[in-house]
Parts: C-alpha cells; sequence; structure tokens
C-alpha cells in the first residue's frame, strides 16, 4: 500500500478517489484536516476496505513511525502543506510550521523506516513530494516557461516555504539516500477546489450575485491544469520517475487571470443563466493588488513528456467546462464548506454512528 499525506485537501483528495478507483492497492491517508481538509469529499470511499484514514499531523514524527511501522507502505506522497499564498502573506507562521518543520518530521520518520527495510524493498521505496511552480517566482512576460534547472527564486512566504521543503526532500536523497522524487506543478483546477482559490471563487461568487474580485489589473498569468492530469502525472512520476529528480508538471495552458475570469462568466451564462438578464462579468470588481504578486507563471512540461511519457488529457477548455459544471450539481458541497458545516461532518457521520 501506499500512505498518502494530506489526502482530504483539494489535489489529495482527487488523487484518493482516483487511486482507489484505479488501482488494486490500498492507501493510507494522513491528514490533519486543517480548515482546507475535508473528508466529506471522501464519502465515496469511506467504506472501501483498501481505504484507512488517520487524523494527525506529518509533524507528529512518532505518529508517523508507528504507521510506517504498522502499514509498511511501498511509498510516502506528500501533499500536505498550507497552500493559499494570501493566507502566507496575512499569517506566514502555519506555513513555516507545516510546510517546512513539518516536512522535515516526515522525512525523519521516513528516513528512519526507509533504512530499516530489506534492501530489495529499500530499493523499491520512494517518497514523492509534491511541489509547486511557485518555488521558481515569476517570469517577465517573454521569458522561457520554467525548466527544472531554473534558480528558485520564492516571492512569498508561501513559496519560500515550498521551496524550502524542497531542498529538504533534495538533501535526504543526496546525504542519506533517500530514494526521493519531486513533482513542481502548475495552477490547478477541478472538482473539491476549496472556494478561497481564483476559479472556485468566482464561479460561487458569480452564482450568488457577489463581486468578482480582480486583483490589480487582472493581467497576471497562471497556466492552468485540470486536477485529474495532475493526479495522473504523479502516478506516472511514482511509477517510472527517476530516483532523485524533480519533475515539471503543466498544462500548457497559460491565460490572464481576467480572461479566466470572463471564461467562467460566459460558461454561467450559457449553463445558468442570470434570472434577471444581462452577463455575470458585470460582478466583475477591480480589487487592491496581492502584496509581491507574482506576474507570470509558466511551465515547461517537455522532460515529463519526454522521460516518461506523461501529457494532461483535458484542454482547458474541456476542463474548465466540467468544472463549472460540477460546481453547478454540487450546491451543497459549496453551502457546507461555505457555512463551515463541513467540518461537523465526521461528528455526525462517524462519531454518533459509533
Ligand atoms: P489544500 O490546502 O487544498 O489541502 C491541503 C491538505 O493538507 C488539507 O487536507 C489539510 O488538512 C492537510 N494538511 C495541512 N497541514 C497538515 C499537516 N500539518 N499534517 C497533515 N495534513 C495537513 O492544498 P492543495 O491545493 O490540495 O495542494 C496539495 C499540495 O499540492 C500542496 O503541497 C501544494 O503546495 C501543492 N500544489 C498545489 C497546487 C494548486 O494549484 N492547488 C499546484 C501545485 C502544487
Ligand atoms: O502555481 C501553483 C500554485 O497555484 C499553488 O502552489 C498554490 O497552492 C495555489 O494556491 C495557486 O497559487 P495562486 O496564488 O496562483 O492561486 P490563487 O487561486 O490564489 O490565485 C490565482 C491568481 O488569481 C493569482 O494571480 C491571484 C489572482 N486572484 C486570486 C484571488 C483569490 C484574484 O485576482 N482574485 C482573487 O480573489
Amino acid at each position: 500500500m501506499i500512505l498518502v499525506t494530506g489526502g482530504a485537501g483539494f489535489i489529495g483528495s482527487n488523487f484518493v478517489l482516483d487511486w482507489l478507483a484505479g488501482s488494486g492497492e490500498g492507501l493510507v491517508n494522513l491528514d490533519k484536516l486543517t480548515y482546507a481538509g475535508n473528508r466529506e469529499n471522501l464519502r465515496s470511499v469511506e467504506k472501501h476496505p483498501g481505504y484507512v484514514f488517520v487524523h494527525g499531523d506529518i509533524g507528529d514524527q512518532g505518529l508517523v513511525e508507528q504507521l510506517l511501522a504498522r502499514h509498511q507502505p511501498r511509498a510516502v506522497l506528500n501533499f500536505a502543506a498550507e497552500s493559499h499564498v494570501d493566507r502566507s502573506i496575512h499569517s506566514p507562521g502555519g506555513f513555516i510550521e507545516t510546510n517546512v518543520v513539518g516536512s522535515f518530521r516526515l522525512l525523519e520518520a521516513v528516513r528512519g523506516y526507509c533504512d530499516s527495510l530489506p534492501a530489495a524493498q529499500r530499493e523499491a521505496f520512494r517518497f514523492l513530494h509534491v511541489s509547486t511552480d511557485e518555488v521558481y517566482g515569476s517570469l517577465a512576460p517573454d521569458a522561457p516557461a520554467f525548466t527544472e534547472d531554473h534558480k528558485y527564486e520564492p516571492n512569498s512566504p508561501y513559496s519560500a516555504s515550498k521551496a524550502a521543503s524542497d531542498h529538504l526532500v533534495r538533501a535526504y536523497c543526496h546525504t542519506y539516500g533517500l530514494p526521493v522524487l519531486t513533482t513542481n506543478c502548475s495552477n490547478n483546477y477541478g472538482p473539491y477546489h476549496f472556494p478561497e482559490k481564483l476559479i472556485p471563487l468566482m464561479i460561487v461568487n458569480a452564482l450568488a450575485g457577489k463581486p468578482l474580485p480582480v486583483y490589480g489589473d487582472g493581467q497576471q498569468v497562471r497556466d492552468w491544469l485540470y486536477v485529474g492530469d495532475h493526479c495522473s502525472a504523479i502516478r506516472r512520476v511514482l511509477e517510472a520517475g527517476r530516483v532523485g529528480e524533480t519533475y515539471n508538471v503543466g498544462g500548457w495552458n497559460e491565460k490572464p487571470n481576467l480572461e479566466i475570469v470572463r471564461t467562467i462568466c460566459a460558461l454561467l451564462d450559457e449553463l445558468r443563466p442570470k434570472a434577471g438578464g444581462g452577463s455575470h462579468a458585470e460582478q466583475v470588481t477591480f480589487v487592491k493588488d496581492r502584496p509581491g504578486h507574482d506576474r507570470r507563471y509558466a511551465i515547461d512540461a517537455r522532460k515529463i513528456e519526454r522521460e516518461l511519457g506523461w501529457r494532461p488529457a483535458e484542454s482547458f477548455e474541456t476542463g474548465i467546462r466540467k468544472t463549472v459544471r460540477w460546481y453547478l450539481e454540487n450546491p451543497d458541497w459549496v453551502a457546507r464548506v461555505q457555512s463551515g458545516a463541513y467540518r461537523q461532518w465526521i461528528a455526525a457521520q462517524y462519531e454518533q454512528a459509533a
């Protein structure tokens, strides 16, 4: 089996659902259930015989050691992180705790476990660290996209904390021989995305008739990848990635934020026209920019294609349509996330039933 951390978050829960649907292998999910962790996302697999959920912190080294000893995973995949840039600007402390110190404690536990394995199992073991393109900093408008050799130049407390964890992962491979793999991915979107991030926030605000807050001039560029494609890239890197290597993952979909917002509004105009007429785009409101806002990210994903044969399956047009439809079809999920009721779901579902 494999051990996944942060599997109740946006990308993690998509990964867990895909893994349990498509592989015969079990999965342990260790998640602290911060505001971003939502066990309700995983309701459909809670009773799956190959699935184990553990409520806990990657920084709790003793707990991780126990889990490793008990379940003997052949791989650990680290999705757990504080992930929202704006939160890191307001309160960086939690980002250092989880993304830096937590990753360090997790690596310590995994190093001990890996050293205890018989040679053949150690040879096959992998630690896969899920990271971000933001570690590379911001690109000029005409600069080539980030390759794996691009220098690290993180600009926010979030990206600096992720860069620190990437460096620790690299050092554990170089110094202790831990068999690591790192993926640096661009902006994801899709089902179960917490509505603090651009795409889900714009969908839910547009539907609620609220302003659509675009930072600055809205011309910042992100490179969008449908979450299912990120999950397939991670599975492929786990399967065939070369130990010690990093793989950039992206969708070849560079778009300015304002274009993203207008695309969402046009889809909503088509799929859920406003009762009183007019376009959802009339709700666009330009607001104060994010401090230190990176202007452009773009991923050069040729290495993962060349070496591992991975390419995204979704275009932006197909992925964003699926995503908008998912939010239209899941108003209860949105309502429970917005009201905070999702946090009581565990108590309602499990503790009363016990
Ligand atoms: P998310 O914020 O939606 O989920 C994070 C999950 O980690 C939550 O379930 C949370 O409860 C859990 N968690 C937080 N601290 C923890 C701790 N100390 N111990 C155990 N669990 C903890 O994040 P996401 O968007 O799903 O991102 C997952 C990973 O992918 C992160 O490492 C992020 O840096 C990386 N990433 C995200 C994107 C993106 O666009 N969302 C792109 C590239 C890389
Ligand atoms: O690039 C990968 C990263 O993408 C991940 O590592 C992060 O975990 C993830 O949160 C995401 O970071 P961004 O800062 O790019 O994502 P966010 O959705 O917060 O913002 C996307 C762009 O939209 C960014 O330029 C800021 C802008 N924005 C965002 C919000 C929330 C707005 O204009 N208005 C908003 O209200």
